[in-house]
């Protein structure tokens, strides 16, 4: 309102010009006083008066004050930072700008008490940008910015809720990839930052990774993924193994491996697994040749060996003379389990005499179980021999006899009938006699060698007793017994005493009698029974005794006959015309019946008995028509005469031994 603005020269000249030249003077006080401008007081400065514009306001205080523009001295200097100024009439106030406050909490202040604007923390003020936003506080302002995980969507990187609409939303990534081959594991999210974690399937793998991250971009990276399918390839080759069979290179693939021969497994697994990751699992095996080490010893053995102890190294066993080989096999192996096997005890002590048996009854035989083989030896006999019944030895013999066979079998010509020792005797192969006794009986069967029954009550036989001397006695008892004649017993007894090579004895038996006779030799304590049946001689003549002789019915009267040289079976009556006697054949009357010839001039039988049914005394009235057996008993003729027989018949096994009497 008064001098010019800006920061002309003008005014300090005018301070100046107030300062040296003092408003009213030269004027009286009081009249100064009156005549200082209406905005200007009245000073007494060293005893005179003055009128001074009054604060806020300049000019020389009489004729014009005018109002001082404040703000013009520059708002910054004056209201201080951040401020507006306000002039007034005669004074000015500050106020704060936007987004600050009067440090005195007035709306408006004057800056001379120190008041000043300092910055107002708008976010303290909760939920001024809104959600999923944060709130920054600038100097007189403030921004909002998304949270981690928002963003606007007009790119922007802050916003002011006055000045837009904006708001924050939150980034999210879309489904994950797909792994080919793959699956995801563990929870995920789709927040940016957050990672999805796969693992392939079985039999497959990644080499490139195995995860995808979501990027503030809502993209994952990588967004491809994929699993390769595994292959093993060619299983290794293990030293000194052969691969003995492989399913395949593929993911579970497996793959087994054997030592080669002569080898073992000294270590590890013989199978190996084609793993996930595309390995060979497991290919661990250790095969070492197969060494078994010196062999054994075995006593009485001698070892032949070349040395070698791999597998089927053979190591021989010799026996040690005086000993023989008794094993299934002289020799071990070196086996698959580094062993060699084992063959125990082979070699045995020399036995001479094993096995020693006499058999058929003078022959011995035995086994020699040496070392050698084909060998000549010398084995010498002493056979001591006495029959049964002495006391002391009768014979006594020596004799050498050389075989090289392992099992000799020697017979010996001995007696029956008698006790023999035989000691026999041979050298070992360490020189010393080894001798051994055996026993030997002889049976006496031989002593009555061909038995023969001949002229029906003799017995001949042979001795076969060497020596001209030797002597026999035999014992003979004798029993006939009858199996029709339960009372008949013939008995005898009696002894012989003989040098002869072939005895003969012929006894005094009764006909139709079994004999059995028991001829023993007491000195052997040997018998033998031979039984005899003596032939069924003929009957005795029969009694018969004629009552009455006369009319055509004469009576006969029989007796019965005693069982003396046979079982009697039959009686018949035979009736024969007189002076056919002299032909009369016996036998040929056995089965003529009166009927069989017509003319009478032949002989007929006319009755005949079974003997059980003849009793002693029986009477027969001879042509008294009657049949008797199958036979008739014709009336005899008158004035003819007869000739009538009694026939006694002795039947045994179908032999007739007939006895007649007139
Ligand atoms: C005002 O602001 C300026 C620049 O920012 C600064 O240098 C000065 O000290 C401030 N004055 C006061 C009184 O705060
Ligand atoms: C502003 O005023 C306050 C209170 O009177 C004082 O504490 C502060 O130091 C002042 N600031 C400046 C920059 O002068
Ligand atoms: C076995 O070895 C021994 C000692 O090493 C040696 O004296 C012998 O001659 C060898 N035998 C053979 C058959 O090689
Ligand atoms: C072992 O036995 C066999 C026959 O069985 C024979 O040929 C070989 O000579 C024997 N070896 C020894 C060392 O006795
Ligand atoms: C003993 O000898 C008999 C007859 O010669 C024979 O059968 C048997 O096997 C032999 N026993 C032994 C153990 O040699
Ligand atoms: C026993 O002797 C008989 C007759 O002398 C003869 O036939 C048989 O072979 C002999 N047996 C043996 C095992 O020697
Ligand atoms: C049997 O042989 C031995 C020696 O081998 C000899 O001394 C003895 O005279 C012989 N005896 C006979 C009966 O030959
Ligand atoms: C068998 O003969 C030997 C040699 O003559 C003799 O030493 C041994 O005592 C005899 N043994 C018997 C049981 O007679
Ligand atoms: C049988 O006995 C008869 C007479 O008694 C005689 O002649 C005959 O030599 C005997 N037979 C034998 C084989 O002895
Ligand atoms: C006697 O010998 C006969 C004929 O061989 C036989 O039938 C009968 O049974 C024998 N009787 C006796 C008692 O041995
Ligand atoms: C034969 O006679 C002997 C001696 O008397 C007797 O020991 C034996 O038992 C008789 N044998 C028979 C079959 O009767
Ligand atoms: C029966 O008569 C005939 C002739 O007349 C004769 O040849 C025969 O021998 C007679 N038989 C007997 C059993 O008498």
């Amino acid at each position: 309102m008064s001098a010019g603005r800006g920061r002309a020269l003008g005014p300090p000249p005018l301070l100046l010009l107030l300062l040296a030249l003092p408003p009213g003077a030269g004027l009286p006080v009081s009249d100064v006083c009156a005549t200082c401008h209406v905005h200007a007081t009245c000073h007494q400065i060293e005893g005179k008066s003055a009128c001074i514009c009054n604060y806020g306001f300049v000019g020389n205080g009489r004729t014009h004050c005018q109002d001082k523009d404040e703000c013009q001295i520059g708002a910054s200097k004056i209201c201080g930072n951040h401020t507006l100024c306000h002039n007034t009439h005669g004074s000015f106030y500050c106020v704060c700008l936007d987004g600050f406050r009067a440090s005195n909490n007035n709306k408006i202040f004057i800056p001379n008490d120190g008041t000043n604007c300092t910055d107002i923390d708008e976010c303290e003020e909760a939920g001024l940008c809104g959600y999923n936003a944060r709130c920054v506080n600038t100097e007189g302002s403030y921004e909002c910015y998304c949270n981690d995980g928002y963003k606007l969507e007009n790119g922007e990187r802050s916003f002011h809720p006055n000045a837009s609409s904006a708001s924050c939303k939150e980034i999210r990534c879309g489904s994950p990839p797909e792994m080919k081959h793959g699956y995801i594991v563990g929870n995920y999210s789709l927040v940016p930052g957050s990672t999805v974690h796969y693992e392939c399937k079985e039999g497959f793998y990644s080499n490139e990774g195995k995860s995808s991250y979501c990027t503030a971009e809502k993209a994952w990276e990588p967004a491809t993924l994929s699993c390769k399918v595994v292959d093993c390839g060619v299983p290794p080759a293990i030293l000194n193994a052969h691969q003995a069979s492989l399913s395949g290179t593929a993911y579970g693939s497996e793959v087994t491996y054997s030592c080669i021969h002569g080898y073992f497994i000294a270590s590890g697994n013989q199978t190996a697994v084609c793993n996930a990751k595309g390995q060979w699992d497991g290919a661990d095996l250790m095969c070492k040749e197969i060494d078994c080490g010196r062999p054994l010893l075995i006593p009485h053995t001698e070892i032949i060996w070349d040395n070698s102890t791999t597998l089927l190294s053979r190591v021989f066993y010799k026996c040690k003379e005086g000993y023989y080989f008794n094993g299934e096999r002289n020799f071990s192996e070196c086996t698959l389990d580094q062993k060699w096997e084992s063959i125990t005890y082979i070699c045995k002590e020399e036995e001479l005499f094993s096995n020693l048996t006499v058999f058929n009854e003078t022959c011995v035989t035995w086994q020699m179980r040496t070392g050698r083989l084909g060998v000549q030896k010398t084995y010498t006999f002493h056979i001591l021999g006495r029959r049964w019944d002495e006391k002391t030895f009768s014979e006594d013999v020596i004799l050498n006899i050389t075989t090289s066979e392992d099992n000799p079998k020697v017979c010996l010509d001995l007696n029956s009938g008698s006790n023999y020792v035989v000691n026999i005797t041979t050298i070992s192969s360490t020189n010393m006699p080894v001798s051994v006794t055996v026993a030997v009986q002889t049976k006496v069967k031989e002593a009555f060698n061909n038995v023969l029954i001949f002229n029906d009550t003799c017995l001949k036989w042979r001795r076969s007793v060497r020596g001209a001397d030797m002597e026999d006695r035999y014992l003979f008892h004798v029993q006939g017994q009858r199996w029709y004649q339960k009372e008949f017993l013939h008995e005898m007894t009696f002894d012989l005493t003989t040098r002869k090579q072939a005895p003969e004895v012929c006894f005094d038996l009764q006909p139709g009698t079994n004999y059995s006779i028991n001829i023993s030799m007491v000195a052997l304590n040997f018998s033998l029974l031979v039984s005899m049946t003596t032939q069924i001689t003929d009957p005795p003549f029969p009694d018969i005794e004629f009552v009455a002789a006369k009319g055509s019915a004469p009576l006969l009267r029989l007796r019965k006959a005693e069982d003396r040289n046979g079982p009697i079976s039959l009686y018949q009556v035979i009736v024969l015309p007189l002076g056919l006697q002299s032909t009369f054949v016996c036998d040929s009357f056995a089965t003529a019946t009166f009927f069989s010839n017509t003319t009478d001039a032949k002989g007929y039988v006319a009755a005949e008995f079974r003997a059980r049914d003849v009793a002693d005394n029986m009477s027969v009235a001879l042509g008294d028509r009657h049949y008797y057996g199958k036979f008739y008993n014709a009336p005899l003729k008158l004035g003819k005469e007869y000739c009538v027989f009694l026939r006694i018949i002795s039947e045994w096994n179908k032999i007739h031994h007939p006895a007649f009497h007139t």
